[in-house]
């Protein structure tokens, strides 16, 4: 089904909804394999999707038709691929907008790029990128953010919901068309150059920065606390015997 209701420049513009797939992220994937003609913007969102991903190979579990799963395409071709953490960071801060809209401040982001309410994961992305040269030719940026969902399953207790947080019941595609115009803000932010501001409001939105807490790296628990990012999206990490420096799956948060 084609839509065009949306309200922003380019992102959704383009949308496909979907009733079921196996992820969004590869029925993108798998069109621009066969050279399908995408506009740049272009959003596909699914009620269900049998086998949504996640990050490190992890599954993506989303109860159907409560919450947002959507995968939007872009094509950053400005962007050097050793830059491509930028992308990230404009991203979760979109995500990061739109939550607190409706939770007022409250929401933050987990490193590299969860979103959290409290001590609870409400949000996930998994960017995956098809690189021409030393350039990013398209990004697909997947999302799955809860929203309607009351109950999650055991394995998930870490997670939380919109409805979980506010009581309410949302309209998704309405939702939906919001996010893609917080993204195309961000998005425009990164296209404009204006890096280090992305970089400074991502650093003031990230959970635990500067707070003593417990992680496991090196195989152990240990408290550290969390200073910053590297340019290539490194967490810089403080322990007792100095400054460490991450990469994703290095470290595990111990809530
Ligand atoms: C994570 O936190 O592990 C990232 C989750 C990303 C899930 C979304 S749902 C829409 C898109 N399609 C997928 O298969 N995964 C992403």
């Amino acid at each position: 089904m084609q839509n065009n209701t949306f309200s922003g420049l380019f992102i959704g513009r383009n949308l496909i909804t979907l009733k079921e797939v196996d992820s969004t992220n590869t029925f993108l994937k798998d069109a621009l394999s066969k050279s399908t003609p995408l506009l740049d913007g272009t959003v596909i969102m699914a009620d269900k999707q049998f086998t949504g991903r996640g990050q490190a190979s992890n599954s993506w579990i989303s109860e159907a038709g409560k919450n947002l799963t959507f995968s939007v395409l872009l094509n950053p071709t400005f962007l050097p691929i050793e830059r491509q953490f930028d992308l990230n960071m404009a991203v979760s801060l979109a995500l990061n907008d739109f939550l607190n809209k409706y939770i007022s401040g409250s929401a933050l982001i987990k490193w590299p790029n969860d979103s959290y309410i409290g001590n609870k994961k409400i949000g996930g992305i998994l960017i995956e990128n098809i690189v021409s040269g030393n350039t990013i030719k398209h990004a697909i940026i997947g999302i799955g953010i809860n929203i309607n969902q009351e109950d999650f399953p055991p394995n998930l207790k870490n997670a939380t919901s919109l409805k979980q947080a506010l009581h309410q019941d949302y309209n998704l595609l309405r939702l939906l068309g919001e996010i893609c115009n917080f993204i195309e803000a961000r998005y425009l932010q990164l296209k404009a150059g204006n890096t280090d501001k992305l970089r400074d409001e991502y650093l003031r939105k990230l959970y635990l920065k500067d707070e003593w807490a417990l992680f496991r790296f090196d195989a152990e628990i240990q408290s550290g606390k969390i200073r910053g990012i590297t340019d290539k999206g490194q967490l810089v990490f403080e322990t007792a015997s100095g400054l460490r420096y991450f990469n994703n799956n290095e470290i595990e948060f111990i809530i």
